[in-house]
């Protein structure tokens, strides 16, 4: 019975529209403007690989396990993850991972936001041609003067809230689908014209060896937490995101191959826009460990000095706008639909409700970079470090281990076999393997490892 069933909020239309969303989902802020940054912080080579190891080997297998939990539940995480456990006779309490993946999500979106917002602003400050032919000191000047006006970020950060509830409330086949077939394509447009800059003026060299060259000196026991971390935040794993749109995805699709499109894209598009950043930070003798603010200084740099750029670099802030708002949609609809099926309020009333807390907590994170910058919560770290952190280090990691165990160990192993429907029995086996096993060990090493590795190394003595 339970195999037929449909969800109540719709299905994607094909196959393809799940890859889209997915893709739309996955490719955002964390490709474009987090992975560069974070790899420029944490010594870039060493880090990229173990980033591309995590998305290999703990990355591709849980998705399919997120997608397989969804497509089988047909119901939002909490309670997907509630039913399948009853099926396989396990706890009821399964569906608490899936509230820590909504609340995740919801403390996800509410410092996005906030950077979505840049996003909006460099549309206009391009466009606007302020950037032309502007110096290093004159761009990094513009970034610090947006940051540190609260009143302005808060304005933007609530434009972007809305923008994001309001497709949430409209359903997501409604609206959305339309708009990333056409915004996926354009944004893989520019990103290679922004690439071919890159490579033809200045320092793409030096800037490719400072991504590939894997100087394992530079690497840090935090930063393969960081690089873990990054592999759940950029594929939307470990909270539920993919889990419900894998509830809207049609039976038939392979589940296996879809993943993998998905991850690859995501991947592409990162180390792509990798490429053509590093380029010009050394170009321009700037820091690549700039932090946050790298995105939005490198850039307009660039686009500064290219024929065209004003348009290019105005377009180009566009795609990182709708690039964030489809993952931001995803972040809190599996919230959404949950409260939809509890039936605790319609659509709207839900998206309105969940958006206004949202927003709220992002005061928080809007404050961090100006009048609350000095206020420490986690580890020496402001508002908005100490989100990130916590959701994307700490809560992601643990979702996807647990849901992990929860596709590899609790559920039930005929209805994995019918629903992954793999062609190849050895195919399945690896797959097993990992979740089982492999996956869930290098999150519960490096987890632990990072976090305590200052009592471990105590009590051995070391
Ligand atoms: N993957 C998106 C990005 O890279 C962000 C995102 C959307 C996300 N949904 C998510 C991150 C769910 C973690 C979990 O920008």
């Amino acid at each position: 019975m339970a195999a037929e069933k449909q969800s109540i909020h719709g299905v994607w239309g094909s196959r393809w529209i799940f890859i889209l969303a997915a893709t739309g989902s996955a490719v955002g802020l964390g490709n474009i403007w987090k992975f560069p940054y974070i790899a420029g912080e944490n010594g870039g080579g060493a880090f990229v690989l173990v980033y591309l190891l995590c998305i290999a080997i703990v990355g591709i297998p849980i998705m399919m396990g997120e997608v397989l939990i969804g497509r089988r539940g047909r119901n939002s995480p909490i309670n997907a993850m509630r039913a399948l456990a009853l099926e396989a006779q396990a706890s009821p309490f399964w569906k608490y991972v899936g509230w820590m993946g909504a609340i995740a999500g919801l403390l996800i979106l509410s410092y996005y936001s906030v950077i979505a917002g840049w996003a909006i602003i460099y549309i206009f400050r391009l466009g606007s041609g302020q950037f032309e032919s502007a110096d290093a000191a004159t761009v990094q000047n513009a970034f610090d003067g947006l940051l540190a006006d609260p009143i302005m970020l808060t304005a933007l950060h609530t434009l972007f809230m809305v923008m994001t509830m309001v497709v949430v409330a409209r359903g997501v086949n409604r609206g959305l689908e339309a708009a990333i077939r056409i915004l996926m394509p354009a944004l893989f447009v520019l990103l290679a014209i922004l690439l071919g800059y890159s490579v033809t003026s200045g320092a793409f060299e030096q800037g490719a060896k400072f991504l590939f060259d894997f100087d394992f000196s530079k690497l840090s026991s935090e930063s393969i937490l960081i690089a873990l971390g990054h592999a759940f935040f950029t594929l939307s794993l470990g909270m539920g995101a993919i889990m419900v749109y894998g509830a809207y995805m049609p039976k038939k699709a392979s589940i296996g191959s879809t993943v993998l499109i998905v991850a690859g894209m995501d991947t592409l598009v990162a180390l792509v826009a990798g490429l053509a950043i590093f380029p010009i930070v050394f170009a321009n003798n700037m820091e690549p460990g700039a932090g946050p603010g790298l995105l939005f200084v490198t850039l307009p740099i660039a686009f500064g000095q290219m024929p065209g750029g004003m348009i290019f670099g105005s377009l180009f802030f566009l795609l990182v706008t709708f690039a964030a708002w489809s993952s931001s949609i995803s972040l809190i609809e599996p919230l959404v639909a949950w409260v939809v099926e509890k039936g605790l309020m319609n659509r709207n009333k839900a998206a309105l409700l969940l958006g206004v807390i949202t927003w709220s907590l992002g005061l928080g994170t809007v404050v961090s970079f100006n009048v609350g910058s000095d206020v420490s919560f986690l580890m020496g770290k402001n508002f908005f470090d100490s989100l990130d952190y916590l959701t994307a280090n700490i809560m992601l990691p643990l979702g996807g281990l647990l849901v992990a165990i929860f596709a590899g160990w609790t559920m039930k192993r005929t209805t994995v076999e019918k629903e992954l429907n793999m062609a190849s029995y050895g195919v399945y086996a690896l797959w097993t393997i990992t979740v089982r096993l492999i996956s869930p060990a290098a999150v519960i090493v490096v987890m632990i490892w990072t976090l305590f590795q200052e009592q471990i190394k105590a009590m051995l003595g070391w």
